[in-house]
Parts: C-alpha cells; sequence; structure tokens
C-alpha cells in the first residue's frame, strides 16, 4: 500500500477515507483534521487557556501533543485514582504523563527560549493560581487519595456507590476534580480525549435505552452549566481509535497499553466489539453513525428532550460547583460521611 500524498510505503490505510499515508504525512494529517474539527465546532481560539485532561491513555496524550504543536496555550491534568489493579494502573499512567512532558520537543518554531527543560509538574493542594507562561506547559496534578484521605476505589466501596465495580464513582469525581482544577486555574476550556470509538459506543446505549436525556447532551462542545466554568470539548471524536493509537505509535508516544482493569467486561467495551464487527462489514459505520446523530441533534431531532430534562441548576454550598439539588452535590455527600470536612 502506497502513501497517496508521496507514493512512500504507507503506514495506515484508513478505508473509510479511502487513505493511505506514510508516516510523514499521517503525522501530518492527523494535526490538520483536529485543526479543522476545532474550527469546525468552534471549541476554542489560540487566545484561549485549555486545560487537557490526561490519563496516559494514548488518546489523550496524542491531543495534548497536537494541541501544543499546534501552538494552543495546552495545560494537563492528571487525576490520580488510586486504582491498584492491572499492571499498577494508576502508578503507570502517571508516570506516562510525567514522562510525555519530560520528553515533548517543542517545535523548532518555538525557539530556543521554550524548551521545556524547567517543565513544571505540580501536585494540586488547593486553588491553583493561573499559569501565564503557556509555552512551557503545566501538568497539575490531583492524587484524589492523598487530597480526600480515600482512593476511588475505597469511596466507592464504603459508600456502597459501587462497591464491585467503582466505575460511576470513578466517573463522578474525576468530574468534578476536572471542572474545580479548570475553575481555579482560569481555564476557559475542558479538553478530553474522547474519540469516535468512545463516542459511538456511548451513542449506541444510549439508543438502545432511547435515553434522550443523555442523548442530548452527548456533543463535540457542550457549553459551560454556569458562567465561570469550563466549557467541555472533544477534539478527537472523529477519530477512529486506531487512528490516535497509530498517530502514538508513530510520534514514538509512550502511553498505557491497558485500559483500567475494572472496565473489564463493561457494556462499553461489549458494544464496541459488536461496533467493530460492523464496521469491518463496511467501513465507515461508525462515523457514520455519528455523523447523523449529530446533524440529527443539529436539526433539533432532540428538542423536545431538551427542554423536557433541563434542570434549573442550584449552586453546592460546599464546593460551588453546579448541582441539580439544592445543598451539597453529589460530590460533597460522598465524602460527608467521612467524619472530617474534605477539601474542594
Ligand atoms: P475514559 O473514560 O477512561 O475513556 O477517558 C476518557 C477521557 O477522560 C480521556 O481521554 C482523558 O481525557 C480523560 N481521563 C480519563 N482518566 C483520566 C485521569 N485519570 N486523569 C485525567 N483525565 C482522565
Ligand atoms: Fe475509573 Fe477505572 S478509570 S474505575
Ligand atoms: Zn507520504
Ligand atoms: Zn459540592
Amino acid at each position: 500500500m502506497k502513501c497517496r500524498k508521496c507514493g512512500n510505503e504507507a503506514v495506515i490505510n484508513m478505508r473509510q477515507h479511502k487513505l493511505a499515508l506514510c508516516d510523514e504525512h499521517f503525522l501530518e494529517w492527523v494535526p490538520e483534521q483536529t485543526q479543522r474539527f476545532i474550527e469546525k465546532y468552534k471549541m476554542f481560539t489560540r487566545d484561549e487557556r485549555i486545560l487537557v485532561a490526561v490519563s496516559g491513555g494514548k488518546d489523550s496524550l496524542s491531543l495534548w501533543d497536537i494541541l501544543l504543536r499546534l501552538d494552543y496555550k495546552a495545560d494537563g491534568l492528571y487525576i490520580g485514582l488510586g486504582v491498584e489493579g492491572g499492571a499498577d494502573y494508576s502508578n503507570q499512567s502517571h508516570e506516562m504523563c510525567v514522562k510525555f512532558l519530560e520528553n515533548f520537543n517543542p517545535p523548532k518554531e518555538w525557539g530556543a527560549s521554550s524548551q521545556i527543560s524547567n517543565f513544571n509538574v505540580t501536585a494540586d493542594e488547593g486553588p491553583q493560581t493561573a499559569n501565564t507562561q503557556y509555552l512551557i506547559p503545566k501538568l497539575h496534578v490531583v492524587d484524589i487519595g492523598k487530597l480526600y484521605g480515600e482512593t476511588v476505589p475505597e469511596v466507592a466501596s464504603r459508600t456502597m456507590r459501587g462497591r464491585d465495580k467503582p466505575c460511576s464513582v470513578c466517573g463522578l469525581i474525576k468530574r468534578h476534580v476536572m471542572n474545580r482544577v479548570a475553575r481555579d486555574g482560569g481555564y476557559d476550556v475542558l479538553a478530553t480525549g474522547h474519540n469516535l470509538d468512545d463516542e459511538v459506543a456511548v451513542l449506541f446505549g444510549n439508543t438502545l435505552t432511547w435515553n434522550a436525556g443523555y442523548l442530548v447532551r452527548q456533543a463535540p462542545v457542550l457549553p459551560a452549566d454556569k458562567p465561570g466554568l469550563a466549557r467541555k470539548v472533544k477534539p478527537f471524536c472523529r477519530f477512529y481509535e486506531r487512528e490516535t493509537a497509530a498517530y502514538a505509535l508513530v510520534r514514538g508516544i509512550e502511553y498505557i497499553y491497558d485500559e483500567c482493569p475494572y472496565a473489564e467486561g463493561s457494556t462499553s467495551i461489549e458494544h464496541k466489539e459488536l461496533l467493530n464487527q460492523m464496521e469491518k462489514d463496511r467501513p465507515g459505520t461508525k462515523l457514520q453513525f455519528y455523523l447523523n446523530f449529530l446533524r440529527a441533534r443539529e436539526q433539533g431531532l432532540f428538542a423536545d428532550a431538551e427542554r423536557a430534562t433541563r434542570v434549573e441548576l442550584n449552586t453546592c454550598e460546599k464546593c460551588g460547583q453546579p448541582t441539580s439539588a439544592p445543598g451539597l452535590c453529589a460530590f460533597c455527600r460522598l465524602w460527608e460521611r467521612h467524619g472530617d470536612a474534605a477539601p474542594t
């Protein structure tokens, strides 16, 4: 298979785009496409400050890499969940994020002054001050166990909100911490590395149950819930997982291969397998499913659901984040029975 642009040996063949590319042209194509998606969905501009949630996986680290190469002001946030299973999952993923920053080679255009020799890894212990030196990206690290006294599996097991599987508590905690760091650090945008396979699996699950409330809130850009909060964006939502994996590999980004051990056997993994089977028979199925959904959504297919599920948001008495119920938000309630007041 030859590269469509130069005729050299291709490293990837993207059947859904009828496009094969060599390593050099693939490394150009992915950032170009990312920039196209950022503009198409009006995700952010070069004046805004972006917080990239990095898990140590291929998607989020590639996303951070590309945003920096595209000259965006992007800092990273790693949340230490305290998951020890697998190959010491949390510690390994933390290490990958730190390594990424140590090894990141700034593009030549940045000039000598921007070398990341003095890269900055901070352990967040509370509110952050804004980082103004955008050419030297910074990694915020929030260790849940250290900051709140219990790791994610521990709090899940204590609160019974997932004794066997801490995944829903984990999602709640991650969302809260991402919002907090974005708010306290003065970031305009929170970017996650969700790829097309992730988005399509969620879409498939929500379509099977016709969960209109969730469907209406699935989009490449979610406006901030309240003024002062960051909007949420998914710049990789149109890339297949194999494309982001190939990007990380060709670019030489080290990442954690394993999924979180608790993800094993989850419905979203089952849905991914089903969708991959369909994609194999008909290349482009996943992309079409997603793009046609976005089109239908834009045309107002879920407008009624949007109105029906819209709730007046309150402000949590403790942490100040938006919450549907008055009083404490679900995150603060998690730590309530833990005795002493946990920091927000
Ligand atoms: P997942 O839910 O594990 O598929 O992750 C989806 C996205 O959430 C990733 O691409 C990251 O952007 C973000 N994310 C997941 N885990 C973490 C973490 N421990 N710290 C920071 N961001 C995370
Ligand atoms: Fe949160 Fe696995 S990543 S439970
Ligand atoms: Zn080429
Ligand atoms: Zn709260």
